[in-house]
């Protein structure tokens, strides 16, 4: 039973905004009432979408700044690109209205200064809606790690590692932002679906915080294959690094190596990894181990002498003791894209507006995250070096006031 609709609108209707208009219009506790882009292609499509649905259409506009009067209006999705939704973020909060902007990097560290600062001085929050934290193997691992099973944490990992190569060569010729991004940049230009749950595992911004990063980027080759092979042409040179690899340490000790690589041919992967004093999940492993719960035997090798035997029991053994409440619940009733998760962040970002308090990524989870893109520019740049991370809670992380008492929080 829903406790109230919220209404809602998008402000950019490319094709995140079709996949989350998909799993929204199967959600009762949203209703869209505005959407808005400045293409009337885009427009006309997503219009499209609500007839077929057999939904009332909303109020379009071509200009955001028309859209934000609306005083009905209480949250927003935005949808956009990389290079404009930070500023469109500070404009909806200037506005009052609650904003969950999508994932992606930030341009530099001023634009999100401007995004906390907005947040501050309004009280609006911001969410980023970065799905990958309601994941249910992601969502696990953090419950079992806050129930100590892992013992203290040492060490993370994780990537965005997807063969796209063809759709960023196709973006050449329609203009897609991404393409251009990876033409003049190099960096870890996508890091929040890695970097979002592993840092509410380690409790970034709350006891923890990120202290500097290094970056380094290979030679880059998979982009010129990918345009001569699906665009046929040749010559346009492409700055971002095929693998972009970085490691960040934390206030606590903890190091992460976050990868980055999507010019090559390759299936797409996270390559999460958790570990700690008592057990480890690795992904790619498809296991988890955990001292007194896995199998640790002692074997004797060739030569007479004994040995430990560490074994990997398969994640999905866990689910039924350890599924974080969320999945409890929901895994016998999952709802629209990505598995699943998009309705759960979805949920998650109404929860807090409905209520009022504070999203389960905030304005300075965002700001941190985001921030990894354009620090690990600069690091490139420079050869490696550690570059320091701003503490863009000016010193609150150390002592956070307490996350809301719901579900949702991370
Ligand atoms: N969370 C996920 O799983 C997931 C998946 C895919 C994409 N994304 C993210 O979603 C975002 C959008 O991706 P996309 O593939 O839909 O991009 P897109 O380029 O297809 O769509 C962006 C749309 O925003 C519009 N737009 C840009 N600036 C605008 C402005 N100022 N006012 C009105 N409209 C504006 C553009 O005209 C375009 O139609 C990106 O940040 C991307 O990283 C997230």
């Amino acid at each position: 039973m829903v406790e109230r609709i919220v209404k809602a609108g998008i402000i950019g209707l490319g094709a995140r905004a079709e996949t989350l208009l998909a799993t929204i219009l199967e959600m009762d506790e949203v209703q869209i009432t505005s959407v808005c882009d400045f293409s009337q292609e885009r427009i006309d499509k997503i219009l499209g979408i609500f007839d077929k649905h057999g939904r009332p259409r909303p109020t379009a506009y071509s200009d955001y700044h028309q859209m934000l009067e609306d005083k009905e209006l209480e949250a927003l999705f935005v949808p956009t690109s990389w290079n404009s939704h930070l500023r469109i973020a500070i404009d909806c909060m200037n506005a009052g209205k609650n904003v969950g902007i999508e994932v992606g990097g930030a341009a530099s560290i001023d634009e999100l200064w401007q995004l906390v600062h907005a947040s501050e001085s309004t009280g609006v929050s911001c969410m980023m809606l970065e799905n990958t934290c309601y994941c249910r193997d992601e969502l696990m691992v953090l419950n079992m790690v806050r129930q100590g099973l892992f013992g203290e944490l040492i060490y993370c990992e994780g990537g965005y590692e997807h063969g796209i190569g063809d759709e960023l060569a196709y973006g050449y010729n329609s203009k897609l932002e991404r393409t251009f991004h990876n033409m003049h940049r190099n960096g870890d230009l996508y890091p929040t679906h890695a970097i979002g749950p592993i840092a509410k595992i380690l409790d970034i911004n709350r006891g923890n915080r990120f202290l500097t990063l290094s970056s380094h980027a290979t030679k880059s080759r998979g982009m010129a294959l990918a345009m001569k092979k699906y665009i046929g042409k040749e010559g346009v040179p492409f700055l971002e690094g095929d693998v972009v690899t970085t490691i960040i340490h934390c206030a606590n000790g903890e190091n992460i190596t976050l990868t980055h690589g999507v010019s090559l041919p390759r299936p797409y992967s996270r390559n999460q990894r958790i570990q700690g004093t008592k057990g480890i999940w690795l992904h790619n492993a498809k296991g988890i181990y955990i001292d007194g719960i896995s199998v640790c035997k002692e074997v004797i090798d060739i030569a007479g002498n004994p040995y430990l035997s560490y074994e990997w029991d398969p994640v999905d053994s866990f689910y039924e003791k350890y599924d974080h409440p969320i999945w409890q619940e929901y895994r016998n009733n999952i709802l629209g894209g990505h598995g699943g998760v998009d309705a759960l962040t979805i949920r998650a970002f109404l929860d807090s507006v409905r209520k009022k308090t504070a999203t389960p990524i905030d304005v300075y989870d965002c700001a941190a995250w985001m921030s990894v893109t354009c620090l690990s520019e600069q690091s490139v740049a420079l050869g490696g070096m550690p570059v320091p991370f701003p503490d863009f809670t000016n010193g609150r992380w150390i002592n956070r006031e307490p996350k809301p008492d719901s579900i949702w929080a991370l």
